[in-house]
């Protein structure tokens, strides 16, 4: 069988562990995909980078899209980030002649998803984003294919690593949050722009996709009411933990009498409690679902090895032919959403 032929665009932090685990997994992956991997084709903003990966053998495409359209490229691997271009017309692109795309951009699915998925839908490709939620965490495949049987309820947790990264060292260590934030983004976990992840919009968009799988709305980040933890103080910390309690970023997804309910906002969790123990980069997602008790599934929630391992999988499944409606369902069946109105919980 010939291999599956893949070009990535991205090759920072995410994009560069691709192609080494590529490489360094290659049996592994032809032995579960029943066929080789072979990335074709690269590019990024900067060719002359040092990135520790070997590139030998490998073209440089001139730009997102001339990858995205490039004739030998069955699987086109978005590592870029962002909710506009180049990302957005080069998945449009690759998906517009029929090929099959991956990609870790949540900020991109939770403005376009739904369109995206309707050019895949018409085309014939996939689109995979296991690596857009809790990096390593199989959450996706968990609502779509495992619980596809099930109804959801309730769907919440911990959905962003640098935040409970920086509650965390705050908490422990008394650090200021500048300090933790300039630590998280070292180790490669915030976004491009940090303020998405402190100002919640990072677990906003990831909550907005977890509530389209769970619930069957049009993934949409505009239904999500948003608060962040920019303004807490290890003080605050050191207050609620005398109090017995610890401070979490949450995102909240609830079937409610009046709508769909997506919440994301600092929330005080008793010390106790299995989510208070969630520290460092970890993140937990929990699943209520009809008539069996909630499932947790708990791992690293960012940085490069693990968002890599998620995005490698993805790509495996694109080599199986395991197309699935990104979204659980298909764009037909799937309903509108907007900000419902809060119930206390
Ligand atoms: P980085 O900033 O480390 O890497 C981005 C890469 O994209 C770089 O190689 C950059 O090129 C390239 N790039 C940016 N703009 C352009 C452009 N206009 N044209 C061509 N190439 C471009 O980001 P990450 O690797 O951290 O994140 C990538 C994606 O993965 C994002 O969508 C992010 O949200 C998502 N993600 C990240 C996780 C993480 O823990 N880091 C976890 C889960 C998802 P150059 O290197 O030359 O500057
Ligand atoms: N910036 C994100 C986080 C990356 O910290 O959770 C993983 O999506």
């Amino acid at each position: 069988v010939a291999p599956l032929k893949v070009g990535i665009a991205g090759l920072g932090t995410v994009g560069a562990e691709v192609v080494r685990l590529i490489e360094t997994q290659a049996r592994v992956l032809a032995g579960r995909s029943g066929r080789g991997i072979r990335v074709v084709a690269v590019t990024a903003r900067s060719k002359a980078k040092k990135r520790g990966i070997d590139l030998r053998g490998v073209e440089w495409a001139k730009d997102p899209l001339a990858l995205a359209t490039h004739p030998e490229v069955d699987c086109f691997v978005e590592l870029m980030g962002g909710a506009g271009d180049p990302a957005l017309s080069a998945v449009e692109a690759a998906l517009s002649t029929g090929k099959s795309v991956v990609t870790a951009n949540k900020a991109l699915l939770a403005k376009h998803g739904i369109k995206l998925a309707r050019a895949a839908e018409k085309h014939g490709g996939a689109l995979n984003f296991e690596a857009a939620v809790g990096a390593a965490i199989p959450v996706i495949k968990t609502l779509r294919e495992g619980l596809a049987g099930t109804g959801i309820n309730r769907v919440y947790g911990i959905l962003n690593g640098t935040c409970n990264y920086i509650l965390t060292r705050m908490e422990q260590e008394g650090l200021s949050f500048a300090e933790c934030l300039t630590d998280a983004q070292r180790l490669g976990y915030a976004e491009a722009d940090p303020s998405f992840d402190v100002d919640g919009h990072d677990t906003a968009q990831k909550l907005a996709i977890l509530a389209s799988l769970a619930f069957g709305t049009k993934v949409a980040q505009s239904a999500v009411y948003v608060e962040g933890i920019s303004s807490i103080a290890p003080e605050d910390l050191r207050a609620a933990a005398d109090l017995g309690y610890r401070v979490k970023l949450l995102g909240v997804a609830v079937r409610t009498a009046k709508g769909i309910e997506q919440r994301v906002h600092p929330t005080m969790v008793p010390k106790t409690s299995s989510i208070a123990q969630v520290m460092g980069v970890t993140n937990a997602v929990t699943i209520d679902g009809e008539g069996i008790p909630p499932i947790t599934l708990v791992g690293p929630g960012a940085g490069g090895a693990a968002t890599a391992s998620a995005v490698v999988a993805d790509i495996a499944d694109v080599a199986r032919g395991i197309r699935a409606n990104p979204f659980g369902r298909p764009i037909a069946q799937l309903h509108d959403t907007k900000k419902a109105p809060m119930e206390r919980h």
